[in-house]
């Protein structure tokens, strides 16, 4: 790989912070040398006096880091807490009218939760739980729009050690069933309606479905009363919220659980077949949840901390429903978009709030970039003190414009590389230390053992590009694959037999020792910061009666950083004209339908056969570059069947 991924960009521009924002920051010059520094000389005593320090835990651990079976590796071991009391009791003494959530709806109307009530609504529905029958290790999933009950939810199973599977409210139904199906949920936790742009959505109606179709391991199913539509309720399954907390004690008492007691999956798309159940677990988790709050947020007591990210989303478990509540901040949450009533509406709700640390992804820059500064200059953005984003790489145009517009050229960007398996920052900025480069994520987090390397597993200094692996474990890290070992082992380890944690996106250093994130190497898109195996839409397509097979490839978009471009062979001969276009959409709808509106693919072109090798493999890159529309310069020849590239090139 080290011959073949070059990078072309080439960055010269840098942002130091300023002297005040270092004279605050809660990492600077100092600390940020002793952390590395204690890092290196006693990794294990590190992770483990941070753990100790920033925990509170009801049995304190003898065992740092067990890895006596790699890559199955546990921190903590031996040590009980409670992921719930860490984020909410241990503040109530002297946090407990601080407020913990601002939500602000869709239509715009404001609620408002202190520590205190939060603790209140957490330990009712917690009770709520256990009186439905929920037991520690069970697994609930919330299937939510982006409200306060789906903390809540979340929370609540923490505290009892019933492990929740939030699925992201704008999947389908088809897609819900499987990832029910697949963690054997007890219990589906859902609202009636979504509310978004204006419009209301059915959400438990999706639920209904996908429990016709299976998922008949859930007996119950409590249903959040968003508005006041009246829904079906099947008697004897499904009991509403309010009923369900109806006369539940406001108090609760958390459950401890060992540290390697599993927190939650979340379930993420991999290259190949099923979605992934990624699990974490309780102490390792929170550990790295809390301190890149600290660290790479620098949230402090005065902050306003937004992250717009979804609770159906990583980001959204670790800096919405963890992490902020954690360290004790207040956080917003929003339940809209960021284009309703107008594209005015982020901005409007960090004047409204004075939001002071704000988190969001490239995606969402570039397309309200897109409505010009007028918008965002009509709002007070003075409170604004640090920027974040993560999902994808940012490119410096959008960067530059965040920078200047929306941070008024003195905010820091922190562009927080990540994924769903590592569970919490891993290379990121510290806004009071890191000198920023538009379109770096900068470099790893004390602790974090990050490299490039080639195939072989050498490592690149020079430039090059390369994989990016993490060698010595970290406390956040994925404990497995629900239900699947050898595939997690496979997946994430198989490569280099073990010897490093295999990220799957390339990069390359620069020679600050910068990291520059160049992209997934696997058959994985990146739409809008979220990840969507090629598989799994491929699968979509397949399964409607007409289409006989397809490859689907990323095409580079303009404000979604990648589109889904289907390449379809059908049962029939290409229909043409008005019947080709309503083909087209009947089958954009069924991928919706299977998948969820996400997976959509933008552009569909069929052909009576896609360009494969004579062994019978797709040749994903010759689409790729059909895809972008660009001339094929690349040797051909070992195409079964050369021409049927020119009839895939017309449109
Ligand atoms: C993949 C992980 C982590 C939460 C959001 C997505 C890409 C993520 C960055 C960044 C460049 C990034 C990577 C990564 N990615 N953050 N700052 N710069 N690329 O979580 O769905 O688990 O996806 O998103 O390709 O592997 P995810």
């Amino acid at each position: 790989m080290s011959n073949n991924i070059k990078s072309i960009l080439k960055e010269t521009r840098v942002f130091s912070p300023s002297a005040e924002f270092k004279a605050a920051a809660n990492v600077n010059d100092a600390v940020y040398q002793e952390l590395l520094a204690k890092a290196d000389n006693d990794y294990v005593g590190f992770w483990s006096d941070l753990a100790r320090e920033k925990l509170s835990w009801s049995k304190d651990f003898t065992v740092g880091l067990d890895d006596s079976n790699p890559p199955f590796y546990k921190w903590f071991t031996d040590g009980e807490l409670n992921a719930s009391y860490n984020c909410i009791d241990r503040h109530l003494a002297d946090k407990s009218d601080k407020l913990a959530i601002i939500f602000e709806q869709d239509g715009g109307k404001v609620e408002q939760y202190t520590y205190q009530e939060l603790h209140a609504e957490v330990s009712r529905f917690a009770n709520a739980l256990t009186t439905q029958g929920i037991e520690k290790g069970d697994r609930v999933v919330i299937y939510m729009p982006m409200v306060p009950q789906a903390v809540f939810a979340m929370q609540a199973c923490a505290r009892i050690g019933a492990i929740h599977s939030v699925v992201f409210g704008g999947f389908s139904a088809e897609a819900l069933k499987d990832r029910v199906e697949s963690a054997e949920a007890k219990m589906v936790i859902t609202a009636n309606m979504s509310v978004r742009g204006g419009k209301s959505i059915p959400l438990k109606a999706a639920v209904d479905e996908a429990l016709e179709k299976g998922g008949n391991s859930v007996n119950t199913v409590i249903v959040y009363n968003r508005t006041d539509d009246v829904i079906d309720m099947k008697e004897g399954r499904d009991i509403s919220w309010q009923d369900a907390v109806a006369g539940m004690s406001n108090y609760h008492d958390a459950l401890m659980v060992n540290a390697e007691h599993p927190l939650f999956l979340l379930y993420t798309s991999g290259s190949t077949g099923q979605p992934k159940g990624i699990q974490h677990s309780t102490g390792g988790y929170l550990l790295n949840a809390h301190i890149t709050n600290e660290w790479v947020f620098d949230l402090k007591d005065s902050d306003i901390f937004w992250c717009t990210a979804d609770v159906g989303w990583i980001t959204g478990h670790t800096y919405v429903a963890y992490g902020p509540l954690s360290v004790g901040a207040t956080m917003v949450m929003f339940e809209g978009v960021p284009s309703y009533p107008d594209a005015g509406r982020f901005w409007q709700i960090c004047q409204d709030h004075a939001v002071s640390v704000f988190y969001t992804a490239p995606t969402a820059i570039r397309a309200l970039m897109k409505y010009g500064d007028a918008i965002p200059n009509q709002y007070d953005l003075t409170k604004l003190r640090l920027l974040g984003t993560v999902g994808e790489p940012i490119n410096p145009e959008a960067w530059m414009w965040y920078y200047n517009i929306i941070g008024g050229g003195k905010c820091p960007i922190v562009d927080t590389w990540w994924q769903t398996e590592t569970g919490a920052h891993m290379i990121a900025p510290l806004p009071g230390v890191t000198d920023l480069k538009p379109g770096s994520c900068t470099k790893p987090l004390p602790g974090i053992d990050a490299k490039i390397v080639d195939e072989a597993g050498q490592v690149l200094e020079n430039g090059d590009g390369g994989y990016l692996v993490i060698e010595k474990p970290w406390p956040s890290m994925v404990r497995t694959i629900w239900g699947d070992d050898d595939r997690f082992v496979e997946t994430y380890f198989g490569m280099f037999n073990n010897k490093y944690y295999v990220v799957g996106d390339s990069a390359h250093l620069d020679t600050d020792g910068n990291y520059w994130i160049m992209g997934r190497i696997d058959d994985v898109l990146n739409v809008s910061g979220h990840r969507l195996g090629t598989m799994e839409i491929e699968s979509a397509l397949v399964s409607h009666p007409l289409v006989a097979e397809s490859a689907v490839v990323g095409k580079p978009h303009e404000i979604k950083g990648e589109s889904v471009f289907a390449f379809v062979v059908l049962n029939t001969d290409i229909p043409e004209g008005e019947e080709r276009a309503e083909l087209i959409q009947t089958l954009r709808g069924h991928v919706a339908k299977e998948i969820g509106p996400i997976a959509k693919p933008d552009e569909i072109r069929f052909g009576s056969n896609l360009p494969k090798t004579r062994s019978g493999k797709i040749m994903r890159r010759l689409l790729r570059t059909i895809a972008k529309g660009e001339e094929i310069t690349s040797d051909t020849s070992t195409l079964e069947d050369p021409t049927i590239l020119e009839q895939l090139m017309k449109d």
